[in-house]
């Protein structure tokens, strides 16, 4: 720039600025979505409306290859914005509607994305992103693994909370869904499980491509890849697309031998419980249906993975009613934040016993009265009584006793004070209006006050908010 020119430019420059026509400024969208426990997940300034995803895992070698592409639109001027992806998976290559992009890998999780050109609020964007790498499971803060778990023959692949960015590119809210589909490639004789429907399944020179498609939006923590060695069944029932894989080495426990036999004959029950549980809170979410049973014991649970659970090992019958149930309660009706975990866990745990209850087990009532005997000061009580359900403390709270159990007995006792009838039709409009959708606490008590007619912040901070022994089980 020469000496006459430098002064020019500057007094363009401070017109530009002071122009009175001025647009909104272009900002860096946020690198977190204000979660309270996992400040860096989600990001800010774009909502993603489809991810298309090709996944080429090379099981001996472990190691993943991808290609992500993903349609958003932007609701802030942005000249930067951040997808979610672990740094021990590199990327390569960024566009942004078609141009090449340039990126960073900041804090672990963040990618950092420049576009060449600014993107304005409301402007659809596509974004392309190659990377590759070694998938480590993610640590979770109560030590559970998720993410992408490598097995004996593939991969368990499992996001609750916080594995998603461990093997895909992704705004990581539970409150940004988002349609998907996978094209994941293993080698040939092996089989990838994704949400949904299965639309194709190719093989060229050794290696087979598995398309997936999921057609309802979806939560990023509740997609799947799982693949490995498996017996599969595809089959119709209720309407629905069914698909579902055993390991032929699953088991119960270690101790056990391998059975694949009982795993099928758990996920026989699956019809049923969709029926049961589509007449109880209204129609079955999604157009398919489906578990997968794999072989995975260091990962310690089984997930409500969008129309298709994954279990780590052979479940027991009632924790395939739990899962099942999670598809109305935690898929279609989801969290907004983590720290309500309660309206996911709370819920399915609620689900078995109901489910118990109509099928000629014991009474809900009695599983609640059981509980509700436990003294505070016994191991159990501890364990049982603190913290209160909606008032976690940190994020190792999230998959404790109280989100599961008393957050059962806080719709146990709603059902006591509102009648049945209230109940029912509280929990049948909470996933009507709900479905696809993201949901808070206070929306679950303004409902169910509505619905009841009745003051019901007494029994849900007795419940829900003050830790200890509630008063009322001594009554
Ligand atoms: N949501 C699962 C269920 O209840 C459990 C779960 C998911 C979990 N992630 C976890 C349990 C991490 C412990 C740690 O079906
Ligand atoms: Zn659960």
């Amino acid at each position: 720039m020469n000496r006459i020119a430098a002064p020019l430019m500057l007094l363009v420059a401070l017109l530009a600025v002071a122009s009175p026509v001025a647009a909104a400024p272009y900002l860096a969208g946020s690198s977190g979505s204000g979660d309270p426990f996992f400040p860096l997940a989600g990001n800010g300034g774009y909502d993603v409306h489809h991810y298309s995803l090709r996944l080429a895992y090379d099981q001996p070698a472990n190691s993943l290859e991808g290609s992500a592409v993903i349609r958003a639109r932007a609701t802030e001027n942005l000249y930067r914005f951040d997808l979610d992806l672990r740094d021990f998976l590199a990327v390569s290559r960024v566009t942004v509607n078609f141009r090449p992009a340039s990126y960073s890998q900041e804090q672990g999780q963040e990618l950092v994305i420049t576009p060449r050109r600014k993107i304005k609020a409301g402007e659809r964007i596509r974004i392309s992103v190659d990377y590759a790498g070694t998938p480590e499971p993610v640590i979770d803060p109560d030590e559970a693994l998720d993410g992408w778990v490598p097995t004996d023959d593939g991969a368990l692949v499992v996001n609750e909370p916080q594995g998603s960015p461990g093997w895909y590119p992704v705004n990581d809210s539970p409150r940004d869904k988002a349609t998907y589909d996978f094209r994941v490639a293993v080698a040939e004789g092996k089989t990838a499980v994704a949400n949904g429907e299965l639309v194709s399944q190719r093989t060229r020179g050794g290696w087979t491509t598995w398309h997936w498609s999921q057609d309802e939006p979806m939560s990023p923590y509740l997609a799947t890849a799982t693949n490995g060695t498996f017996l599969t069944e595809k089959y119709e029932a209720n309407g629905l697309f069914m698909y579902d894989a055993v390991d032929p080495k699953t088991r119960v426990d270690e101790a056990d031998p391998p059975n694949p036999t009982l795993a099928f004959k758990r996920l026989d029950a699956q019809p049923e419980i969709i029926a049961f549980f589509s007449d109880l809170y209204g129609t079955y979410p999604f157009s398919a249906g489906g578990g997968i049973i794999d072989w995975a014991p260091d990962v310690g649970y089984a997930l409500e993975s969008q129309t298709r659970t994954n279990y780590d090992r052979i479940p027991d019958a009632t924790t395939v009613v739990h899962e099942i149930a999670h598809q109305w309660f935690g898929d279609a009706v989801t969290l907004s934040v983590w720290p309500d975990i309660w309206l996911n866990e709370g819920f399915a745990t609620f689900s078995e016993w109901i489910y118990d209850e109509r099928h000629a087990g014991p009474p809900a009532q009695e599983v609640f009265d059981e509980l509700c005997a436990t003294p505070e000061d016994s191991k159990e009580g501890q364990d049982l009584w603190f913290p209160a359900p909606a008032a976690l403390k940190d994020a190792s709270q999230l998959f404790g006793t109280p989100v599961y159990s008393r957050g059962a007995m806080t719709l146990q006792a709603l059902r006591t004070a509102v009648g049945d009838d209230a109940f029912f039709r509280i929990l049948r409009r909470w996933y009507a209006q709900n479905r696809y959708g993201n949901v808070t606490t206070a929306d679950f008590i303004a409902l169910s006050e509505r619905v009841s007619g009745q003051q019901l912040d007494d029994l849900f901070d007795a419940w829900l908010y003050e830790e200890g022994r509630p008063a009322v089980c001594d009554s």
